[in-house]
């Protein structure tokens, strides 16, 4: 696109009148509010991030730990931090966080504030810190890290107050605690507002936001509908009542706080000898629910009793990565025409179609005439060449709208010579259409808007082959 300024400079020079002529350019739709932070839209880029449960559960076979347990047990001989994150990288991931302390009290770094740490173990004769070997890990890989930290401790009610670990992206407040344990008021508040002052970039994840917050279930699915935004007053942290209301979000929403879906590669959170990843048919349904309707995936990769991660986890997140590449990297749209139901500012304004075809998925879009007399948005893609003899064959669509400007859209459906293939709700960051009919083939796919909060903006469309996709046992050649 050109930039702006050369064009008025040049209108400029070429107008002999003292009119105006800003007026000529279109100007960009108003945004609706809520908007994303910064911090909020580059989180939702990253689509993957990664969970690294790891502590004294590691060696004790369970889940949640009793706080009684004796730190000697905690001796991951060959922990290498690199392999962790090298498994991430792998993957295309781009942010780890690490169990720091769970519900048992253990903390991986050597605390000032209890002696139930890394400090009493065997592990490095107690010198050992694995979040320091972590943040360095990811430093050194060019990947950021994150950690979680569990309000509920029980092993010692202080909390250990020093994160001096550089740059931390998103730090992870669990809501959960068990039925029997004591009643006990959580200072959330004072914390967030500290966390804030040491990580004025970070991201807050809890039940509540107040800048990512939980989906409402462990099974890495979201909603179909699924808003970014939700009313932060009427949510609070570990309340079970507000689930169904955390796995959809609001329309009317007052605040963004997009969701993020955590679920393991295996049963549990942490390592356990007698379990195994899940296959990759599961992490691709996974995919699907969670990055295809507008969440942030969280997948939790346990690191072992050894202090690395099993060989079988490390071989499917490989697989899991050539897999979306294979998806994905091929857009079929691109090769096509492509019209609209009109565009702000006409032809040359900056707003077009075409724009849904470029590599941002952010800042270019289409824009259609948000006049009063307009009703019908829609966008369509025509093959032509080869693609108009034989059409366009495909299984996957992929939505994107500029969130940068707010989510809008509130029902949409895809017609492929003129029958429908799919109808939903929201479509936000990344909506993924994976056809229940399975492959489709045609010359037109249109995606009709039908109901909007303003005007519909979409940033990008693909038409893509999802060669593991076998609807009702479908075979594709
Ligand atoms: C915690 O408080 C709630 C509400 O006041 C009460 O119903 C519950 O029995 C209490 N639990 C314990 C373990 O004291
Ligand atoms: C749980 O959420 C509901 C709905 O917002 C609210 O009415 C209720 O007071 C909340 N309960 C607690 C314990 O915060
Ligand atoms: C959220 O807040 C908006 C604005 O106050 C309100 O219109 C909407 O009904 C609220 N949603 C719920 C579920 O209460
Ligand atoms: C942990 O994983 C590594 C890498 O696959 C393997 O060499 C090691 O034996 C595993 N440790 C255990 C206890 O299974």
């Amino acid at each position: 696109m050109c930039p702006l300024w050369i064009l008025t400079t040049t209108l400029c020079l070429l107008s002999k009148f003292t009119v105006s002529t800003r007026e000529l350019l279109p100007t960009p739709p108003l945004p609706l509010l809520p908007l994303p932070s910064f911090s909020q839209l580059k989180w939702q880029q990253r689509e993957i991030i990664m969970f690294f449960h790891f502590g004294v559960n590691t060696f004790t076979d369970s889940e949640w730990g009793t706080g009684h347990e004796n730190p000697a047990i905690f001796d991951p001989v060959g922990l290498d931090a690199n392999q962790w994150v090298s498994a991430a990288v792998n993957a295309g991931v781009s942010l780890v966080i690490l169990t720091a302390k769970h519900h048992d009290g253990f903390c991986l770094w050597p605390s000032k504030y209890t002696r139930h740490s890394v400090s009493s173990s065997p592990w490095k004769n107690g010198n050992g810190d694995v979040v320091r070997e972590l943040v360095t890990a990811a430093k050194a890989a060019g990947i950021d890290a994150g950690l979680y930290l569990s309000p509920w401790d029980r092993h010692d009610r202080r909390y250990g107050r020093d994160l001096p670990y550089g740059s931390i992206r998103e730090i992870w407040f669990d809501g959960a605690k068990g039925s029997n344990a004591p009643n006990m008021s959580y200072y959330f508040t004072d914390w967030f507002a500290m966390v804030k002052a040491l990580q004025a970039s970070i991201n807050i994840f809890s039940d509540a936001g107040p800048d990512v917050r939980w989906v409402g279930g462990e099974t890495g699915s979201a909603g179909s509908t699924c808003w970014s935004t939700i009313n932060r007053t009427s949510l609070s942290i570990g309340n079970a009542t507000i689930v169904d209301y955390l796995n959809t979000g609001d329309p009317k929403g007052t605040d963004w706080l997009p969701p993020e879906c955590d679920v393991s590669i295996r049963a549990g959170w942490f390592w356990h000898k007698s379990q195994s990843p899940k296959k990759l048919s599961e992490l691709l349904e996974i995919y699907y629910n969670s990055v295809g309707r507008n969440c942030l995936l969280l997948l939790n990769v346990p690191p072992n009793s050894t202090g690395l991660i099993s060989e079988t986890d490390v071989h499917r997140l490989r697989e899991f990565r050539a897999a979306i590449d294979t998806i994905f990297s091929t857009n079929l749209a691109e090769k096509c025409f492509i019209k609209a139901s009109s565009q702000r500012g006409g032809k040359g304004g900056g707003f077009g179609p075409e724009n849904v075809l470029d590599g941002d998925h952010l800042w270019t879009y289409w824009a259609p005439r948000d006049d009063e007399d307009v009703k019908e948005h829609w966008i369509e893609i025509r093959g032509f060449g080869a693609e108009a003899g034989e059409g366009l064959r495909f299984n996957v669509i992929r939505i994107q709208e500029a969130i940068g400007l707010g989510q809008r859209i509130k029902r949409h459906e895809i017609y492929v010579n003129g029958k429908r293939v799919a109808k939903g709700t929201t479509v936000g960051y990344k909506r993924l259409y994976r056809l229940e009919g399975g492959m489709v083939q045609g010359q037109v796919v249109r995606i009709r808007v039908r109901e909007s909060k303003g005007v519909p903006l979409i940033s990008s469309i693909g038409l893509h082959f999802d060669p593991f996709w076998h609807p009702n046992g479908q075979q594709l050649t």
